[in-house]
């Protein structure tokens, strides 16, 4: 039997033991309690309240707006959903950068305030000192390289990283030096598949790919992206299940004629 069909409760253990077993990892973004239920009672492995809260639940154009006190309000949300993925909560910009004291406090208001079990954050070498301590005081640490949106200032654009060899031996040290670590997961995006291939293949821990082809331990998606919620955002990378917008949309259009008709509420639907 698979390790997936076996557990009641996703660890950090039984994503390494999927890994072993060469078993894909399901993992997808989550940020309020009702669409948590729903992703969870489909039995996802990981829940992970990204960041991207900042983009499809807030509208803003980058994830960089959104606040500490903004996550943990999501992920309380997520949490009190879920009975068996494992929840992971994105520490936003400007959050940890700072230095690993500030990094701790932040991990640690997540882990206190919303009862997930691990945390999330972007960068290599530059934030090593912030995982190590963080990981120090017994908090599973995902780590997040190749396309990492909470720089996009920097980057100037949400093309492929990593296509140039500088950029992709940086990346593979990066990548290691979060293994050696102690990260029980990597998440690669955007970058070229053979890259993120070699990388999963070169580290004990999990890399979990969005637009890193498949040679990797595991995908993730962002759950609106992938149910055709948002309609704007279209890489190649995306595969849509759904067309809920058009869903959503026809039901309320359906709504207000019944109301404007008379239609609703009908006898049955009244005291
Ligand atoms: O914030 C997010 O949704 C993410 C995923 C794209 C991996 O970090």
């Amino acid at each position: 039997m698979s390790v997936h069909n076996q557990v009641k409760r996703v660890t950090t253990h039984v994503l390494h033991e999927m890994k072993l077993r060469n078993e894909k990892i399901s993992m997808l973004t989550a940020y309020d309690y009702s669409m948590a239920r729903i992703v969870d009672q489909a039995g996802i492995d990981v829940i992970l309240v990204g960041d991207s809260a900042s983009n499809v639940m807030a509208g803003h154009e980058t994830t960089v707006p959104i606040t500490l006190n903004e996550m943990i309000y999501h992920g309380s949300s997520v949490v009190r959903g879920v009975t068996r993925a494992l929840v992971v909560v994105d520490l936003p910009f400007g959050t940890y950068q700072g230095n690993s004291k500030e990094a701790l406090n932040s991990a640690i208001r997540i882990m206190k305030e919303t009862g997930a079990h691990a945390v999330k954050l972007e960068g290599g070498r530059e934030v090593l000192e912030s995982v190590e301590r963080i990981l120090s005081a017994g908090i599973p640490v995902m780590g997040h390289l190749g396309l990492t949106p909470q720089s996009i200032h920097k980057f100037g654009t949400y093309v492929v990283r990593a296509r140039e060899e500088a950029e992709a031996m940086k990346l593979k040290e990066d990548a290691i030096l979060l293994d050696n670590a102690g990260v029980f997961g990597i998440v690669l995006e955007k970058i070229p598949a053979r890259l993120a291939g070699e990388v999963a293949r070169s580290v004990k821990t999990p890399i979990i790919g969005i637009g890193a082809g498949n040679q990797v331990d595991g995908q993730v998606l962002v759950l609106h992206d992938m149910l055709g919620i948002t309609q704007e955002f279209s890489p190649r990378f995306l595969r849509r299940y759904h067309n809920l917008h058009q869903e959503m949309l026809g039901a309320v259009q359906s709504y207000i004629k019944d109301v404007k008709d008379l239609d609703f509420p009908n006898e049955r639907e009244q005291y």
